[in-house]
């Protein structure tokens, strides 16, 4: 398929890298697929083909995969200290921040997000990752434990890196989810093989060339391009990976569990959510309409965390699906270089016809539409107006499964007791995340205790840090990224004792 030029209105850097060929950084090297294949790259504000990237495959993974094994064991990597690790990091996060519009220029063409999110969230928050990671590299350690038997016994743990780690990213935060993934397997001292999303594989191409350019040792970080049946699935099964981290639908995630059977490798899964936002009588509710537009709106709702349904007290409920209503017109869908957009388009074709396919479910099975509901932009793009449908009820596929778009369900609730609400809110097989909307901080906090899920927001949504630990109970996924907490995903405990 031809490749059209690039946008007028990007930089020259993001031109010269769109001109480049883009290929698989494998053992520290830029290489073709061994295939020889290659496969397009979309811009969803356009839907014409931006680029070609090198396909990888079973092939590719397993040289991948050998060169993260050398790199393990053999490597300068292992001998390194944990400062060391961590002042390449360091160099990492400074080159990110000294290529802040480039990397914002790409996540833009590539996801669709509109340049200033990407600019304000996107590039700063993945250099902050690495830096926060970074200053783990030297502080993992063991204990010393206290003996039923202490003079006849001395023990203690040492934390090792886990080995090779297969790393499967999703397109809705391409860089920041490459950074989620890379910045604490590095810390722990790991070596990597990264498959990128085949919807947004540029700027994680772009961050293994910086990563070159920090110093790190080849086949450390090994970034492949390719699809989730072929390169992902052969990634999940392979033998020699002794840790799979996967962030993606709940569906793959199932898969990736059953492929890692094969050898035992240890899986941590970022999964999908349903997650409530809960907006009580006596919220503030001048900070509540903007809280729960933003908690679903933010990233076209193509967050997991995406408060995607709004539980609001039968007292305030008009005011506030007025009100998110009114925020929902008020944001300007367009392309995500055009500095008047609030939102772009959805990521993917088949991403706006599931997103479309949900809306017409929810119609179908009775839901009332208050704003928004149908395609936006002009022709090609995969645009969708911000919506809010009322009238569902618990049974509606559109109130039970992920949208992962724009999409809110409001439902009111008539009710004092705390327990009954909660109950409300954690009906659903996924727990990602909450927010609960009151002046009341006991309320606040009982909720937050009711709740069942890795995140609870008080009075906020979509509020994140690199020091914060996040995750999924139930359905959402197994063990969890950021804070110190990530670290265990990536280590090995190692118990030592002595006779003394
Ligand atoms: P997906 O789960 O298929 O893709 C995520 C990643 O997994 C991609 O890198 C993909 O190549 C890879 N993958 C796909 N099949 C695989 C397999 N069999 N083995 C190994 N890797 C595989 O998600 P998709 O199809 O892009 O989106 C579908 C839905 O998934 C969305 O509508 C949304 O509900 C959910 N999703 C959730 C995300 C989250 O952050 N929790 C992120 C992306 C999607
Ligand atoms: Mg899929």
């Amino acid at each position: 398929m031809d490749t059209i030029a690039p946008d007028s209105r990007l930089s020259k850097p993001t031109k010269t890298f769109l001109s480049h060929q883009h290929q698989l950084l494998i053992d520290g090297k830029w290489v073709a697929a061994a295939s020889g294949k290659t496969f397009s790259v979309y811009n969803p504000a356009t839907g014409a083909v931006m680029a070609q990237v090198a396909e990888a495959d079973k092939e590719d993974v397993d040289r991948a995969v050998r060169a993260a094994r050398r790199a393990f064991d053999e490597g300068p990597w292992r001998k390194m200290t944990g400062s060391q690790r961590g002042r390449l990091m360091w160099k990492l996060a400074d080159l990110i921040e000294q290529h802040l519009e480039e990397f914002a220029e790409i996540e833009s063409i590539d996801n669709g997000k509109p340049l200033a999110v990407a600019r304000a969230a996107d590039v700063p928050l993945t250099a902050d990752m690495f830096r926060y990671m970074g200053g783990w590299a030297t502080k993992i350690t063991g204990s010393t434990i206290p003996w039923s038997a202490p003079n006849e016994f001395l023990s203690y743990t040492v934390r090792e890196p886990v080995g090779v780690v297969g790393q499967i990213i999703p397109w809705n935060f391409p860089l920041l989810m490459a950074a989620w993934k890379l910045a604490p397997a590095l810390a722990a001292g790991c070596t990597i093989v990264l498959k990128a999303a085949e919807q947004t594989p540029l700027s994680a191409l772009r961050l293994g060339e910086l990563i070159q350019e920090a110093g790190f040792p080849g086949g450390v970080v090994n970034i492949l391009a390719g699809y989730g049946e072929t390169a992902g699935a052969a990634l999940a099964a392979h033998d020699d990976v002794d840790k799979v981290a996967f962030t993606g639908s709940t569906e793959v995630g199932k898969l990736i569990v059953k492929a890692a059977a094969g050898n035992l490798k240890k899986v941590s899964l970022e999964l999908g959510g349903k997650s409530p936002t809960v907006i009580f009588g006596d919220a503030d509710i001048e900070a509540a309409i903007p809280g729960a537009a933003g908690a679903i709106f933010f990233n076209h709702g193509q967050c997991c965390c995406a408060g995607s349904r709004l539980y609001a007290h039968k007292n305030v409920f008009d005011r506030i699906v007025e009100g998110v209503s009114g925020e929902a017109k008020k944001i300007k869908v367009g392309p995500g270089l055009d500095p008047a957009t609030n939102m772009g388009p959805l990521v993917s074709e088949e991403q706006f016809e599931r997103v479309t396919g949900y809306i017409e479910s929810g119609i179908e099975e009775g839901a009332k539409i208050v704003t928004g509901g149908k395609k936006a932009g002009g022709d090609g793009g995969y645009f969708v107006e911000p919506t809010v449908l009322t009238g569902t009820k618990p049974s509606m596929k559109v109130v039970r499964e992920e949208i992962f778009g724009p999409v809110v369900c409001a439902e009111p609730f008539d009710d004092a007791d705390l327990e009954r609400i909660a109950k409300k809110a954690n009906d659903t097989i996924y727990g990602l995340a909450a927010s609960v909307w009151t002046k009341d901080i006991s309320k606040a906090h009982k909720m937050a205790n009711l709740i069942r899920s890795g995140t609870v927001w008080i009075n906020c949504h979509n509020v994140f840090d690199a020091s914060l630990p996040f995750g999924g109970y139930k359905q959402s996924g197994w063990g969890r990224e950021m804070g110190g907490e990530v670290l265990a995903n990536y280590s090995e405990i190692k118990a030592v004792t002595a006779k003394l």
